[in-house]
């Protein structure tokens, strides 16, 4: 029988909640490991370490089910009736330069639908989860993202991922982008800046380029918040792009991105 969500939460929470301990604890003196896909985008021992321990402690409580992690864990898909999608240390950058935005997002799938979902953010004590039509919680109480703002007075965060050409396109987007809203917000990780929309933080989110282990837990937290979460055109949350805001600001932003080809690398 398929699990409760309600117990994959719970579970989620408690290991994201170790991790980020493990991680905070690894924060100070910490150097860079390896890099991925640009010499800028870096691996850290921890983000290695935290991913092997939430790893460890899932298929533990839960073995035969499916891991997709960012740093090592390679997609065992499977019959598993559960896939864990995990972002050990969201805001590695962050992380490497002692700032406090970063995030540990474990997230739930069953059925290939996020179900349950935690994002821990040690730096700034906080913890957020979410459970599909149960709504999303910060520090236990029910999250409720503010009301939309138009378009113009909308503050905006994205993200530029870490690969020079796509980085280029993305600052020509900017350009289109930045004198019709608010102003923009760059924090350097996506799981904070979904979360922080959930929380009122900022109106809207946008990004390409992004993975799965991103916009999994935080994206979920989003949507039971009230906010759209999606890809371009009607499609789901995608590499090409992902957009959230409430709705009414989501139907003036999506086309507006679409026009300066933020689903594009030019
Ligand atoms: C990155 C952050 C960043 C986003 C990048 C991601 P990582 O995740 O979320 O904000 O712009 O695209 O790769 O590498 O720090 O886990």
């Amino acid at each position: 029988s398929a699990p409760d969500p309600d117990d994959l939460r719970a579970l989620a929470v408690r290991v994201a909640t170790e991790a980020g301990e493990l991680a905070a604890q690894g924060q100070e003196g910490i150097t860079v490991l390896d890099t991925k896909s640009s010499p800028t985008d870096v691996v850290t021992e921890m983000d290695r370490a935290t991913e092997e321990l939430i790893r460890s402690r899932l298929l533990a409580e839960r073995p035969g089910d499916a891991f997709l992690g960012e740093e090592e864990g390679g997609d065992e898909a499977g019959t598993a009736p559960v896939r864990w999608i995990v972002d050990p240390i969201d805001g590695t950058v962050n992380y490497l330069y002692g700032s406090p935005d970063w995030g540990v997002a474990i997230a739930a799938e069953v059925d290939g639908q996020v179900v349950a979902a935690a994002v821990a953010q040690p730096g700034r004590g906080r913890s957020y989860e979410a459970v599909r039509g149960r709504g999303a919680f910060l520090d236990g109480e029910r999250l409720v993202a503010p009301e939309a703002v138009p378009l113009e007075r909308a503050l905006v965060a994205t993200g530029f991922g870490y690969v020079p050409e796509r980085r280029r396109h993305q600052a020509r987007v900017l350009l289109g982008l930045v004198p019709g809203i608010r102003d923009i917000r760059r924090t350097g990780s996506a799981a904070v800046d979904l979360c922080g929309l959930a929380s009122g933080q900022c109106n809207a989110y946008y990004e390409r380029g992004l993975n799965p282990w991103d916009w999994a837990a935080p994206g979920l937290v989003a949507a039971e918040a009230g906010l759209r979460v999606a890809g371009a055109r009607g499609g789901p949350p995608s590499e090409d792009l992902v957009v959230a805001a409430r709705p009414e600001l989501f139907e003036e932003l999506e086309p507006l991105l679409l026009e300066l080809g933020a689903d594009r690398d030019e």
